[in-house]
């Protein structure tokens, strides 16, 4: 199995530094890695263009539900097309939680993006509260069931959002334990589809963990924020994503 390596860039990035950023990527990508990198809406055409031929795709950090029309602000899927968009990160807890984004809103999102042609990124995860009390599967599993579409064959992401930025991880057995659940999950709601879905851990992915959190059942990649944009350190995780594919049987 190749594992998935997608650094989300978020609000980080002006011209110079992304193109920087996107020209080491290319230079120093593995080839047994998928790599994405969702760079923001600003450069996104930028980066694109450096990357137009390497192995390295380039997706939106989000896109609107609507196609075109009076949405001050938004970008629409055709939009992040039309600017060299392959992939699209949609319902990441950030947008949940800042722009007030529900499950409904993001199945939207992703039909939406289905229908322009672009692969998917759909982002679960539950809060510290949550966790406290023990209802991350609870969570997880309401995120899972309302915001794929039943004909979804994107990727989805389980990023916890207390390890978002925070330095903090789950145990393994803890992802373990979560991915098995999702994987559980996507068969009920999706059938033999639930099968196919690749499912990324995010949350403070490192160059110390990244090969340990991929190695565990059910992990088929990671979703970077921080450490995607030192070049150096996206690169040294998909190293151990491209070192785990080369050690797994059957390829
Ligand atoms: P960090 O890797 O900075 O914790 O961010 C994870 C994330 O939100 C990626 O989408």
């Amino acid at each position: 199995m190749r594992h998935l390596i997608a650094g989300n860039w978020k609000m980080n990035g002006l011209a110079a530094e992304a193109a920087a950023l996107a020209e080491a990527v290319a230079q120093g990508c593995p080839v047994e890695a998928d790599l994405l990198v969702f760079p923001p809406a600003t450069v996104l055409t930028l980066v694109a263009r450096i990357l137009a031929g390497t192995p390295v795709a380039v997706g939106g950090q989000d896109c609107h539900t609507d196609g075109s029309g009076a949405h001050t602000g938004d970008v629409s899927a055709s939009m992040l097309r039309d600017a060299g968009a392959t992939w699209v990160i949609l319902g990441h807890s950030e947008r949940r939680a800042e722009h007030h984004e529900t499950d409904d809103i993001v199945r939207q999102k992703v039909n939406a993006a289905v229908a322009c042609g672009l692969n998917t990124i759909v982002c679960v995860g539950e809060t510290a509260e949550h966790r406290r009390e023990g209802r991350q599967a609870e969570i997880v599993g309401w995120q899972i069931a309302g915001s794929l579409p039943k004909d979804f064959t994107g990727v989805l992401a389980y990023e916890p959002v207390w390890a978002i930025g925070t330095g903090r991880t789950p145990t393994e057995a803890e992802v373990e334990e979560m991915h098995g659940f999702i994987r559980g999950e996507l068969r009920r709601e999706l059938g033999v589809n639930g099968e196919k879905v690749c499912i990324l851990y995010g949350g403070s992915v490192k160059p110390s963990n990244a090969a340990a959190l991929m190695a565990l059942p059910d992990v088929g990649g990671a979703l970077v924020g921080g450490a995607s944009l030192v070049a150096a350190d996206f690169l040294s995780i998909a190293r151990a994503a491209a070192a785990l594919s080369n050690g797994s049987a059957g390829g």
